[in-house]
């Protein structure tokens, strides 16, 4: 194929993750001339790795080490050599160190209205608390702890009777939404990591 027959891919994206990958799942399903998605890192061995391997997605496991700075090192090789435009933390749950931030253009998917209830027990905090709304936030990853920059929200009503789990899973609808239009809406060059 020649240049002028070729065609673009969108913006090249790698997704970071811990756990289940309801959200991988939906970005992976959503690609389409706006995005594609080049990689898929995660901390540990998880369904969501699985997830990336059975559609063929060049899969990555980066183990955390004693020394933090070596695993920062390991997260920043993995995720160059694929060359991302946008890096999105979807239920990744590790800090990314202050070199990697700086190395890329990263979002990442909260499930809370920030800056309510950051941190890796929003949904638990929220109830706990006793708000009768909350949500989801995609923001920008800087070096603080869900301190970023906010992109999107979407709120979700938070119903009597709610469990986490019950609550979690209705969040984590808007969240799979709101997430891909996020990556669609990306232009490159946008929120250009400092
Ligand atoms: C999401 O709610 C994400 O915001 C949170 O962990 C959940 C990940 O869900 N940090 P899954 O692994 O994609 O199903």
């Amino acid at each position: 194929m020649n240049s002028s027959t070729s065609v673009s891919h969108g913006t090249k994206v790698v997704v970071l993750v811990s756990g289940t990958g309801t959200l991988l799942q939906a970005i992976m399903a959503a690609a389409d001339e706006a995005y594609s998605i080049v990689g898929v890192v995660s901390d540990k061995d998880c369904p969501a790795i699985e997830r990336a391997r059975a559609l063929g997605i060049p899969s990555f496991i980066v183990p955390m080490q004693e020394d933090r700075a070596v695993w920062d090192k390991n997260m920043k090789d993995t995720v160059a050599q694929l060359e991302p435009e946008l890096v999105v933390s979807a239920g990744f749950m590790r800090i990314l160190g202050a070199e990697f931030v700086h190395s890329f253009t990263i979002i990442n998917t909260h499930p809370a209205l920030l800056p309510s209830f950051p941190g890796a027990h929003a949904v638990r905090d929220a109830l706990a608390y006793g708000v009768k709304i909350t949500g989801t936030t995609v923001h920008r990853v800087d070096e603080g702890v869900d301190t970023g920059p906010i992109i999107a929200q979407r709120a979700v009503q938070i119903e009597p009777g709610d469990t986490e789990e019950s609550l979690h899973e209705r969040i984590k609808i808007q969240e799979r939404e709101l997430i891909v239009e996020v990556i669609k809406n990306f232009e490159k060059g946008e929120y250009e990591h400092s």
